[in-house]
């Protein structure tokens, strides 16, 4: 176990504090971060001289070059150690992508049987209770971790329980689920995060690491690779925080925007009414409900921008009359937000369209999960398990922020850590009008 040593902090007293509360703020208003986006837009010199691209060229630019614009920059954030996605291409990247290309394979065969599974059993328990619940710690959470099941195979429960638990014990795969949440927060806070919530990823991540330390025997057994012991951890350990958190969170945003836009909830409400027990079966309502979850993600990515390093002096199209010179040694930022709305590349793209033909711009639409060879390779099955997540909560009685005195989301840092939701009508009592 890794005894923790502060670090001194180079940043003046109050200021990381600011900054991390600006970044949480702007994450959280997401329109405000629009809008700056747009600025962007308007004016790519302004990211040339702050080393931000913004249109949808200069996006590609950056995001097809991981030599001269690297994923090291996630290395820091990554609080459990060396994985994928803050690696440069290489001898251990292309090892450690093919364990993954495998577990990603064992997923095929089971989404989205087992996603739409799990949420036929959550929407029984929720209409019978017929109260408030939370979105994410009583629904999303725990569809996520079913479809994903696949990833650890035989070794899934061990891993969740640890290798003396009880492996049916909810409290302990709760806790394991807490845990693998503020590693993947710290890919997203990043280094402008207070020492204390750095402190308690790190301290997640070494209770991370030692729990699949205990339980790698059986991963070794799942996964039915002969591969070192140090291979194995690394990879489980990463596979692990990368896999969940951000679905979950992302299925939180979605649904956050939708309760923003009552006359697109309605109407899928109503077609999956028109459905009833179909609801299951109907491939273009599932397409259907897919549109809006890809929509309704551009809308609220849960990664608005990216950060690469920039390893040698190289420069990149802002779109400006100039190009941006990126020195050696620093940073470049790729503003998604912006480029996922930029009007240059699809007219009226400002517009809430599930249903717009996106041609030959089809990377634009799946920018929230990156773009070029670094391009998220669990983006299909991420939204095959949130269409599900999408369809059970649209067979439900209409959902509204439930207000129970205090604020219905909550936030931890730059995430949600819940989101409490009630139905309008009692159960029984709904309309599809
Ligand atoms: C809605 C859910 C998800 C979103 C929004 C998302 C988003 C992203 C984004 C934006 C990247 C690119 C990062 C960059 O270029 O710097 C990425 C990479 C990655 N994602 Fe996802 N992801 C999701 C779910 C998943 C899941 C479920 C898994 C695993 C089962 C996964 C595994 C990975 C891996 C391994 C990489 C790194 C790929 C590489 O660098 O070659 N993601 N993801």
């Amino acid at each position: 176990m890794k005894v923790y040593t502060p670090k001194p902090d180079t940043l003046p007293p109050g200021a990381r504090r600011l900054l991390y509360g600006l970044f949480c703020r702007l994450n959280r208003n997401i329109k405000v971060l629009r809008r700056l986006a747009a600025l962007f837009l308007w004016f790519p010199f302004v990211g040339g001289w702050f080393g931000v691209a913004a249109r949808a060229s200069a996006v590609r630019d950056v995001m097809t070059r991981p030599r001269s614009f690297s994923n090291s920059a996630h290395a820091a954030n990554l609080a459990s150690g060396e994985y994928l996605i803050g690696m440069d291409p290489g001898p251990t990247y292309a090892t450690d992508k093919l364990v993954l290309d495998a577990r990603l394979d064992a997923l095929k065969p089971t989404l989205p049987a087992s996603a739409d599974r799990e949420v036929q059993r959550l929407v029984e328990c929720l209409k019978g209770a017929d109260k408030p619940f939370d979105l994410i710690e009583d629904y999303l959470m725990w569809i996520v971790f079913r479809a994903m099941h696949p990833l650890f195979d035989t070794a899934s429960a061990r891993v969740a329980a640890g290798a003396q638990g009880d492996v049916g014990d909810p409290g302990l795969q709760r806790q394991y689920l807490m845990e693998i949440r503020y590693v993947a927060g710290q890919l997203l806070a990043g280094s402008t995060a207070t020492l204390r919530v750095q402190r308690r990823a790190e301290l997640c991540a070494d209770a991370l690491r030692a729990r699949i330390a205990g339980v790698s025997d059986d991963i070794r057994q799942a996964w039915n690779v002969s591969a070192s012991r140090h291979f194995i951890e690394r990879n489980a350990v990463g596979l692990a925080w990368i896999s969940h958190p951000v679905t979950v969170q992302s299925g939180a945003l979605i649904v956050q925007e939708l309760l923003e836009r009552p006359e697109v909830h309605k109407d899928l409400r109503k077609r999956a009414a028109q459905l009833g027990p179909e609801v299951w079966q109907d491939g273009n309502f599932r397409d259907l409900v897919r549109d809006h979850v890809l929509e309704l993600m551009r809308f609220r990515p849960i990664f608005p921008l990216l950060s690469r390093d920039v390893p040698r002096d190289t420069e990149f199209e802002t779109g400006a009359r100039r190009n941006a010179p990126c020195a050696a040694g620093g940073k470049v930022t790729v503003l998604s937000i912006a480029a996922m709305f930029d009007s240059r590349a699809v007219p009226d793209i400002g517009r809430f369209c599930p249903a717009r033909d996106w041609g030959d711009q089809q990377d634009l639409r799946w920018l929230m999960f990156g773009f070029g060879t670094r391009q998220c390779p669990a983006k299909d099955y991420a939204v095959d398990i949130l269409t599900s997540a999408l369809i059970g909560l649209l067979i439900l009685p209409e959902l509204q922020l439930a207000d129970g005195g205090g604020k219905a989301i909550t936030y931890d840092g730059a995430l949600m850590s819940g989101m409490r939701v009630g139905f309008t009508s009692p159960v029984g009592k709904e309309s599809h009008a």
